[in-house]
């Protein structure tokens, strides 16, 4: 047996879920697929999908990655390039860009290049963390529109609290933004937004986690927008120990039995990017079992009661969360247990999980 700690990347879900974001979106998507799409494999996802209208990235070597898979699809930098160099290979590869700041449009009008690029110009309707506020926006806007490398122009934002249902700040992002609802394209909405049918009538709706198949919307989980998980975590029992009454499991001794007890010990943890801090109150799915998670999580393993579960052999199989046959434990209820959220989750998995891509 070896250790079996492995994300299965279920593209048929993946595939489900392009199309129930397509049929609710109101114009075209653009799939955002940063941080090596979200911990799934960049190039795997990106292969994966066809017929896709653009895809977004973080930074100019994702989107050299995406590039080098798909020679003609759309690809949106969308925190822009931060140099001339990056200008330069952003025009190369025919890079959209986000424009967020002067120092960008500095780099543009000055720049030699003959080629044209898609510019997003982003507004800071009151994130405030990328964007321009509004004299500044107007003015970026007037110059681009003039201006002999820009081809064309979308108005973009980023809301703040999207992932809370009628939530009042969210509304008056949006209002805020459709002031400049002068005819160009817009983009402001993100998988929440899109989720809660707060986007606008008309835009480019960026969506990242929904994609995925996990709710990031408050309170709520990804079936009930019928999205399914496309990451399945698993991993194995790799030792069975009777414990007795008295006895204390792990480091810390933060657990002690209070009767005898059988744990398996499974090979996963910290260092694989399990949450140390589902050391308390957390379970995972053996055998379509509920068993509790006791004593810490340790780098690479962690214990779990399995008391009442008979049968159980070296090598079982365990469900960290996703679906196996019958079982299921979706991320959105590991990330509340572990007071995180799930886009952490899955961004923190470690090089040494195995992936295996199915479908
Ligand atoms: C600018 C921007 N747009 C869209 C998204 C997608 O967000 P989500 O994954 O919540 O759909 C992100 C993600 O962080 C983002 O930074």
């Amino acid at each position: 047996m070896s250790r079996g700690t492995t994300a299965i990347i279920d593209f048929n879900n993946l595939r489900h879920n392009f199309n129930v974001l397509t049929d609710l979106s109101p114009h075209k998507l653009v799939l955002v697929v940063k941080a090596d799409a979200y911990g799934h494999g960049l190039k795997q996802i990106v292969s994966a999908l066809d017929n896709v209208d653009c895809f977004a990235v973080a930074t100019i070597d994702e989107a050299l990655l995406v590039r080098s898979v798909k020679p003609n699809v759309r690809i949106l930098l969308l925190e822009g390039y931060l140099d001339e160099k990056e200008l330069n290979t952003a025009f190369d590869n025919n890079f959209d860009s986000v424009i967020h700041q002067q120092q960008q449009m500095k780099l543009l009008l000055t720049s030699q290049s003959s080629k044209k690029m898609n510019i997003w110009l982003k507004f800071d309707s009151g994130m405030n963390r990328l964007g321009f506020t509004e004299p500044e926006f107007l003015k970026a806007l007037n110059i681009l529109e003039n201006n002999k490398n820009t081809n064309e122009i979308i108005l973009m934002s980023h809301l703040a609290s999207a992932n809370q249902k009628n939530n009042s700040f969210t509304h008056k992002q949006a209002q805020k933004f459709l002031k400049y609802n002068n005819g160009h394209q817009l983009s402001l909405s993100n998988s929440s937004a899109l989720l809660n049918g707060d986007h606008l009538k008309q835009e480019w709706c960026r969506v990242g986690l929904a994609l995925f198949g996990v709710s990031p919307v408050e309170n709520t989980t990804a079936d009930e927008y019928d999205l399914m998980p496309v990451m399945t975590m698993k991993t194995n029992v790799i030792a069975i120990k009777e414990v007795k009454a008295g006895e204390s499991i792990g480091y810390g001794q933060t657990y002690k039995a209070e009767s005898d007890m059988q744990v398996a010990i499974i090979g996963i943890g910290y260092g694989d990017g399990f949450p140390w801090s589902l050391s308390k109150s957390a379970h995972v799915m053996l055998n379509n079992n509920k068993a509790k998670i006791v004593g810490r999580v340790s780098m690479d393993m962690l214990a779990i009661d399995i008391s009442e579960i008979k049968g159980i052999s070296i090598g079982d199989s365990v469900l960290i969360w996703g679906q196996e046959c019958n079982s299921k434990l979706l991320i959105e209820t590991v990330a509340k247990n572990a007071f995180t959220i799930p886009y952490v989750l899955l961004c923190q998995i470690t090089s040494r999980v195995k992936y295996q891509y199915v479908n």
